[in-house]
């Protein structure tokens, strides 16, 4: 709060000059920043007090009083004051867990102590389970349950840590078929646009903008329009026809509930899990709906799982939680980073990754972040990651910060809003920190070759760089549900400048410094997406009368991975190890899967 008035204190002083001083010409000089909206600093920001000053020893705060100023911008990124008031009670229950942790370490055995759990604990009777370190992508949570005599529907939810509805699926057995309505729910927005499963209106004619484009290469919705034949587990065929349902040929007295093989008093399952792009739910094994993530539905978000309705519940089943990993010491000496050189580095590379990440910070620290130029303090790498809304994720998170000297906290909570402070926080950290020829921006999910890299910008002009998967021609989403929505308010032209894909780019030194001071001086706009904002930042450079070197390198694969690449997105951990694997051993880029 201190530097926020401070600052303001300055503007309005600079700006009562400016009014006061005589004009020398009625029309404003060309050099100010011509674009963008003029921002001004917030006197205070609920929260910020309990999150300054960063403790003046700690290694993994360094960009923390650079960033504040942007925190209390009038033009901040949506969701900013939300990502800051979470992290205040964040930041506040770990330091009183911290401390407690310690008083307890004295008498007891080393590595012993809470950790995130690879089972869920269900309460059966109360219909929930507790995910007490959220769900990462490639997670599964499976319900086994008996619909009961007459079910007629049942309603599963992954609920966050603040009683936000992260995904609602309502379903409705009928023997039409079963019936879907998913949606989500903020205490700031309420429910969001309800999707529905099959589409509203006549089946078969559907309106075609409802007709979703699918979600990790799955349909929004499963059911087939018109007749279908279907199998249910005794081999039986059943015939259904629209509405009708034929089972003449069912000995049994129970009743089909609907077109999904869901049987009155036989077990079923129900499983949600999380890809990249969204969540998918399938019944008795097949895919039956599937929700993209929403600004406020990634799936770090859940703390809790919850299933209510005409069913009896026989268990609960996961996998593929984050679990944070055994610490063995003899690996961590290994494993930890290098100190921070003295002098200026060659290449900074800041991996955003978010809290609950365990496995695929390990698995880079065991992969790329060995790279002989990583282990010699050439390269410098670090984690760019925001707090997490769960205690025991931070308290996690914060001994991996400890032991691995690798992860740069971030004063607030990781919304997918706000990554564009995690850009602006690297180019800090490149340039006041650890100054930096080169400053790299990745994901915790992409396998970079550090020694191409480094090779590829030693033939490339130092100045004005932009260097990775250009894309030169793009437009805004003007979609509302989507994702990457943006608004004619924060873009109003139809088209992009060139920009460089998100999972992995590098700009030079020059670059970053006129990032990092555009931000300081309110001259450059924030925009929600970080790779897309870094375009206008250099076109904005660009247009100040810089020369810039736009460089695009197709070995940059952002969808996957390919023969020869420098760098591969999508990679799980054990994609990682098994891409090292080959490099270490036959000298080529060789994909794994
Ligand atoms: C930082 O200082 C505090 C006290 O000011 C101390 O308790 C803590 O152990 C120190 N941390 C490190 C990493 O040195
Ligand atoms: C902080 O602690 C309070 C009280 O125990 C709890 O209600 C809240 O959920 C915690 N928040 C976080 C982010 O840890
Ligand atoms: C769930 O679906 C049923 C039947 O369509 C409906 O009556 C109910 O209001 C829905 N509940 C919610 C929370 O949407
Ligand atoms: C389809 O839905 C949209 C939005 O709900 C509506 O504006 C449009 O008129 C519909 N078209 C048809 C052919 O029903
Ligand atoms: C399948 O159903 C038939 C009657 O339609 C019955 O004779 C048979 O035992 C059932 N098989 C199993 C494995 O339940
Ligand atoms: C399913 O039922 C429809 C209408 O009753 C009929 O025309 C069709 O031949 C049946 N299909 C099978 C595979 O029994």
């Amino acid at each position: 709060m201190r530097k926020c008035s401070g600052v303001l204190l300055i503007l309005t002083l600079a700006v009562g000059l400016l009014l006061f001083s005589p004009s020398p010409s009625p029309t404003p000089p060309p050099t100010a920043a011509t674009a963008g909206p003029v921002a001004h600093l917030l006197p205070s920001l609920p929260g910020l007090s309990d999150l300054y000053p960063p403790a003046a020893n700690s290694t993994a705060q360094l960009s923390w009083g650079l960033l504040r100023p942007l925190l209390c911008r009038s033009d901040a990124l949506p969701g900013t004051a939300a990502g800051v008031l979470e992290a205040a009670d964040a930041w506040r229950n770990l330091t009183v867990a911290v401390a407690a942790a310690e008083a307890a370490e004295e008498g007891r055995p080393q590595g012993v102590g809470p950790s995130c759990p690879a089972s869920v604990k269900g309460d059966l009777r109360a219909g929930r389970a507790a995910l007490p370190c959220g769900l990462a992508e490639g997670a599964a949570v499976t319900v086994v349950a008996v619909p009961r005599e007459g079910a007629a529907l049942f309603r599963v939810e992954m609920l966050g840590a603040n009683a936000e509805v992260v995904l609602h699926v309502n379903v409705s057995l009928g023997a039409a078929g079963m019936l879907v309505e998913q949606n989500s729910w903020t205490p700031e927005e309420g429910w969001g646009r309800q999707e529905r499963c099959p589409p509203a209106g006549d089946v078969g004619s559907s309106n075609s903008s409802l007709q979703l484009s699918p979600v990790d290469g799955l349909l929004v919705c499963n059911e087939k329009a018109g007749a279908r034949v279907i199998q249910d587990n005794n081999n039986t065929v059943i015939n259904i026809t629209g509405n009708q349902l034929e089972d003449g040929q069912r000995s049994k007295g129970h009743r089909q509930l609907s077109s999904s093989s869901i049987v009155e008093g036989e077990p079923f399952t129900v499983t949600l899990w999380t890809g990249l792009e969204g969540f998918h739910m399938t019944v008795n094994g097949r895919h039956e709906t599937s929700f993209a993530y929403r600004e406020r539905s990634a799936p770090w978000l859940v703390a809790e799982v919850k299933i209510y309705g005409d069913l009896e519940l026989l268990s609960f089943l996961a996998n593929g939680l984050p679990v944070s990993e055994d610490v063995d010491m003899a690996s961590v000496a290994f494993l930890k980073a290098p100190p921070l050189p003295k002098k200026q580095t060659f290449l900074l590379v800041g991996v955003f990754s978010t809290g609950n990440n365990f496995k695929r910070r390990m698995a880079l620290r065991r992969t790329w972040m060995q790279y002989a130029a990583v282990r010699s303090g050439d390269v410098v790498v670090r984690f760019f990651t925001g707090l997490h809304k769960n205690e025991q994720v931070n308290l996690e998170l914060w001994r991996e910060t400890q032991l691995y000297d690798d992860i740069q906290l971030m004063p607030f909570v990781d919304y997918y809003t706000l990554i564009t402070l995690k850009t602006i926080s690297i180019c800090m950290f490149g340039t006041k920190i650890v100054p930096a020829k080169y400053i790299m921006k990745t994901d915790d999910d992409a396998f970079v070759r550090i020694d191409e890299v480094i090779s590829s910008l030693k033939k490339s002009n130092s100045h004005g760089l932009l260097y990775g998967l250009i894309s030169f021609q793009s437009s805004p989403h003007r979609d509302k549900d989507s994702k990457w929505f943006i608004s004619r308010k924060e873009w109003s032209y139809d088209m992009y400048p060139p920009w460089a894909h998100g999972p992995g780019y590098i700009i030079s030194r020059d670059i970053a410094k006129f990032v990092v001071r555009g931000h300081q001086e309110l001259t450059l706009q924030l925009f929600k997406l970080e790779d897309v904002a870094m375009g206008i930042w250099i076109q904005q450079y660009k247009n100040n009368g810089q020369q810039v070197n736009i460089v695009t390198d197709d070995r940059f694969y952002n969808e996957g991975c390919d023969a020869d690449y420098v760098l591969a997105h999508y990679q799980t951990p054990r994609l990682m190890m098994c891409l090292w694997e080959k490099l270490k051993a036959e000298y080529q880029a060789i994909c794994c899967e």
